[in-house]
């Protein structure tokens, strides 16, 4: 089959090739797909799971892409809960060949049901910015009507689905990002946007949730406007300043049946909007994961047309 490959930890998204690769197997408890769409997270060509099995062997040459949306066309043993013919889309596991390719192999578990009027590209772009959103703000962050959230990133992937998720809860939604991103953010259902760039953060005063995607001194200087009780929570790594008097969650999205299919039944009736940015093929993936210019919103591979 068509994958991508990655050999070269440092060579980043440069590195990816088209490549020929064994088409997988499906084992125990997995279902095969055959990939429609696949999505690609910035940032996850440095996650430790890219490069090695979950016991630390080199697992190069691996396919990265950890979102899928597809048809199931085989069943391992033991599989219960999907069929064959059926339309999926989900999460890959993050040490297992992953979905920028033409069949992956992945936990029966992992994957949910695709209505038939969700297309595959829509379907592929939701698991990993539906989930981290929703487990940031509802698992994480238990946000509640009425609390203010300063969403970092909110025209991006997660920050959009966080913005959404955060106003049809109920929620003051300050939205954060470049200049260039404040209306994205607005229509995202922003009620206020901080431009990082020239904006002052700290001029936001307290909020209950601060949702932060980028890290580092965006992140530090986050930890203080988090209020007495509020919460910091972070998809950006250990946060390096603590709130005085909140606290402070960091956490990896999990795969989960039920949370997908809340977001796309919002998909369905029209709460929640997904951010592709590009779409493009499988033989032009690595072109479109190395623009030249800023893209924004994510890109999706489209496997099979
Ligand atoms: N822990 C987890 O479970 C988990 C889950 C999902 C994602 N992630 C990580 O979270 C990060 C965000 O993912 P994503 O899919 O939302 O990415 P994305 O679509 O690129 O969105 C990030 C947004 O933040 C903006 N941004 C980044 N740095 C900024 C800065 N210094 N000032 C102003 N705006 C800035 C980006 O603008 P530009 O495009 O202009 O930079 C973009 O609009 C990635 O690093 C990803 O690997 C972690």
């Amino acid at each position: 089959m068509k994958a991508i490959v990655v050999t070269n930890e440092t060579a980043g998204t440069a590195g990816m090739t088209l490549a020929e690769r064994p088409e997988p197997q499906a084992t125990t408890n997995d279902v095969l797909v055959q990939v429609h769409a696949s999505g690609f997270t910035p940032g996850e060509l440095t996650w430790p799971g890219t490069w090695t099995d979950r016991l630390g062997r080199d697992r190069t040459p691996s396919i990265p892409g950890h979102e899928v949306a597809g048809i199931v066309t085989a069943l391992g043993y033991g599989t219960r809960g999907l069929s064959v013919g059926q339309r999926v889309f989900g999460l890959a596991d993050w040490t297992r060949d992953g979905t920028l390719a033409e069949y992956v192999s992945v936990e029966a578990r992992n994957l949910a049901p695709l209505p038939s009027d969700i297309d595959f590209t829509v379907g592929a772009s939701l698991p990993i910015s539906g989930l981290t959103a929703w487990q940031g703000l509802f698992v994480h962050g238990r946000i509640q009507a009425g609390q203010s959230v300063l969403v970092h990133g909110s025209a991006g992937g997660v920050g959009s689905m966080v913005t959404q998720l955060a106003r049809e809860a109920g929620a003051y939604v300050i939205g954060t990002g470049r200049a260039a991103d404040r209306q994205t953010a607005l229509d995202f259902g922003a009620h206020e946007f901080v431009n990082l760039d020239n904006d002052s953060l700290e001029d936001v005063g307290g909020v209950d949730l601060v949702f932060d995607v980028i890290g580092g001194d965006i992140g530090k200087r986050s930890a203080g406007l988090v209020r007495t009780g509020g919460m910091l929570v972070t998809i950006a790594g250990p946060p390096e300043v603590q709130p005085a008097e909140g606290l402070a969650v960091d956490f990896v999205v999990e795969a989960d049946r039920e949370q997908l299919g809340e977001i796309v039944q919002r998909v369905r009736d029209g709460r929640l909007r997904t951010n592709i940015g590009q779409i493009a093929s499988l033989d032009h993936a690595v072109a479109a994961f190395n623009p030249t210019e800023r893209i924004k919103g994510k890109t999706i591979i489209r496997v099979r047309t």
